[in-house]
């Protein structure tokens, strides 16, 4: 068969290489990819914008394509499963009344109070008055939130009230809603989950690195690397995720009419008290999380999403997982996640992938035979080995030998992991 996968970043790079390990996938076709999806063995990109549905369209009956994968929220929440689907194309995402749940988090919020789901407390304002004295009255730290996709730049963390008053003026100025909510404490975990719509099942459970700087400081980003599986995801715990988030979240959905076969991707606050609760959910792959967790997965990934999307995902056979672990270690451009270059040729990807790693691509373009930097997280370097030692030493071993100008990459992806 031949897939669509509608994206261009580390994450679709990722999901076209896992593709393509399976019998099954003779072809995958990118729009509009980027150099990674470029270089890739029977990989092939099409300039198609993510937001060109009609073009997408025209692509899948004229590359003949049997499935298309949805990579990116933005696409998603604009309808393109609904607009798809109404062609009779296979698709995995959620609709776009699925992909509310990352879109809104006021939204996020009803649903999971619906579902009895554990999560930060919170409320929705849309003036700054009534917000202001919501804060003076709980005080900090605290932590303001714009209702709608915000690309990782809508949440404050602040520490004092003068900090969240003025968060709430330069977040309702952008969104016009926002929520406010207690501030938790722990270690956070993102788990993924595939779902048909009826059944739900986890991917093993990963790490992100949120923040640019070393020791988890300065500012966010989309994040700078992850590893996968976390130990702190105790088989138990595992299990309680399921049952009182995940399933419950599928069963508020349904009963809002919603019929979601995609990924319902939990980002989780795992409290010092063992407790897992819910900061926020997607709707589709995490960036970086999928370079770490596809790698590890030995079911043909086209088998999941197709199960999904013919909604028999309860029949499919348990997903099988290597042993070991996967370490992503994003380079970025020097700069991100503010200002930075574009246009630097990047060297060392195959004397990279020769000491064993997978060389994902992300802000990265094919330009006269030659990769060029395009963004600002250029390439996530990705290792799986026997144990997580194993995994570091090789991601950041083969990271030595890739060179752009001012490249950065956190040293320190993996300092929580136990
Ligand atoms: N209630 C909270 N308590 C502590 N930290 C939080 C809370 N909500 C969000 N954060 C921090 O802010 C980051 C971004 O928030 P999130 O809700 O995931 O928004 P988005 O990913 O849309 O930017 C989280 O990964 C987490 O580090
Ligand atoms: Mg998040």
């Amino acid at each position: 068969m031949k897939v669509l996968v509608v994206g261009n970043g580390g994450r679709e790079h990722a999901l076209g290489w896992t593709l393509l390990q399976s019998p099954n996938v003779e072809q995958v076709i990118c729009t509009p990819g980027n150099g990674g999806t470029a270089t890739l063995h029977n990989c092939l990109n099409l300039s198609i914008a993510v937001d060109d549905f009609a073009g997408i369209a025209q692509a899948v009956a004229e590359y003949q394509i049997s499935l298309v994968v949805v990579g990116p929220e933005v696409p998603l929440s604009l309808g393109i499963v609904d607009y798809l689907r109404e062609r009779q194309i296979a698709v995995f995402g959620p609709t776009q009344s699925g992909a509310k749940i990352e879109s809104s988090k006021s939204w996020a919020k009803e649903i999971m109070t619906q579902a009895k789901v554990p999560t930060a407390k919170s409320q929705t304002f849309t003036d700054a008055e009534t917000a202001q004295v919501y804060i003076q009255s709980v005080g900090a730290p605290i932590v303001v939130k714009a209702d709608g996709l915000a690309a990782g730049k809508g949440v404050i963390v602040a520490t004092t009230i003068e900090e969240a008053i003025a968060a709430v003026a330069e977040l309702l100025e952008n969104s016009g809603k926002l929520i406010i909510e207690e501030f938790l404490t722990g270690s956070e975990v993102s788990v993924l989950a595939v779902t048909d719509g009826l059944t739900i099942r986890p991917l093993s459970p990963a790490q992100d690195h949120k923040r640019i700087g070393e020791k988890d400081t300065g500012k966010n980003t989309g994040g700078m690397g992850a590893y996968s599986p976390v130990p702190l995801v105790t088989e138990e715990l595992s299990l309680r995720i399921e049952q009182e988030i995940l399933q419950p979240t599928l069963k508020a959905l349904q009963q809002q009419g919603i019929d979601y076969r995609g990924v319902l991707y939990a980002g989780l606050m795992i409290t010092p008290a063992g407790e897992p609760k819910v900061i926020e959910f997607n709707c589709r792959f995490g960036d970086p999380e999928t370079q770490v967790v596809l790698p590890l997965l030995k079911t043909p990934l086209d088998e999941i999403l197709l199960a999904c999307v013919e909604q028999r995902l309860a029949q499919l056979p348990p997903l099988q997982w290597k042993s070991g672990s996967a370490v992503c270690v994003v380079a970025a451009a020097g700069g991100y996640p503010d200002a930075y270059q574009k246009g630097k040729a990047i060297a060392g990807i195959l004397e990279a992938e020769q000491k064993g790693a997978i060389v994902f691509q992300a802000g990265t373009k094919l330009h006269q035979a030659e990769i060029l930097t395009d963004g600002g997280r250029v390439l996530g370097i990705t290792a799986v080995g026997d144990t997580f030692a194993e995994a570091v030493a090789i991601a950041y071993a083969a990271m030595e030998s890739i060179e752009f100008e001012a490249m950065y990459y956190r040293r320190d992806i993996g300092h929580k992991y136990r």
